[in-house]
């Protein structure tokens, strides 16, 4: 099942927060600098162990005093025009959060809208490649029962919204 929220990914009480990160793993501003700053200084800790994560791929660390078991560090692709394989990075992050959020007996699973931020990745153009990928991870793997997106932004959960439907 697919929830869309307005609000504050680290207020999701769910197993498992999706980060949208950067491939050092070592924190940044927006959702990375939110959870960094509402979890502590654990995961920080934890992300120093795991060497970095290449674009489309995800890292699973603790979650500090977030209320999830698990922080998934996804690296989505910086916007470059579409023709860099773009698409394909972001359905990975959706994809491998979800198997791996399977992979650690999570049921539910909290998605920001990656690379729509600082990576430029257009709203419109992004929506329907992060709701598609996790549509067919969710039929995929069965075990997950929620995956959450949430927005700071109502214009940006509409055009998610807008997708769910096709
Ligand atoms: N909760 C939910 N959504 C949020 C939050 C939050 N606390 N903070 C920001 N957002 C939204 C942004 O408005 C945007 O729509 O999440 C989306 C992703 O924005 P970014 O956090 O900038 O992520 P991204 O575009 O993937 O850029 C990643 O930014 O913070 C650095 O270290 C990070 O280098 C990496 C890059």
């Amino acid at each position: 099942m697919i929830d869309l929220v307005a609000g504050d990914i680290t207020g999701q009480a769910v197993d498992a927060i999706v980060n949208a990160a950067n491939p050092t793993l070592l924190g940044g501003g927006g959702v990375d600098g939110a959870i960094h700053r509402a979890g502590g200084p654990a995961i920080l800790e934890e992300c120093r162990r795991l060497g970095g994560c290449e674009p489309g791929d995800v890292k699973a660390t603790g979650a500090g005093r977030l209320p999830a078991r698990y922080v998934l560090h996804a690296v989505g692709p910086i916007w470059r025009g579409g023709g860099h394989g773009e698409p394909e990075l972001l359905a990975s992050c959706h994809r491998r959060a979800i198997e791996l959020a399977a992979e650690l007996g999570c049921k539910s699973v909290a998605f920001a809208a990656i690379s729509t931020g600082a990576y430029g990745y257009p709203v419109e153009l992004a929506a329907p490649v992060a709701i598609g990928a996790t549509q067919a991870a969710l039929a995929a793997q069965p075990t997950v029962e929620l995956v959450r997106f949430v927005f700071r932004d109502e214009g940006v959960l509409r055009t998610y919204a807008a997708e769910l439907h096709e």
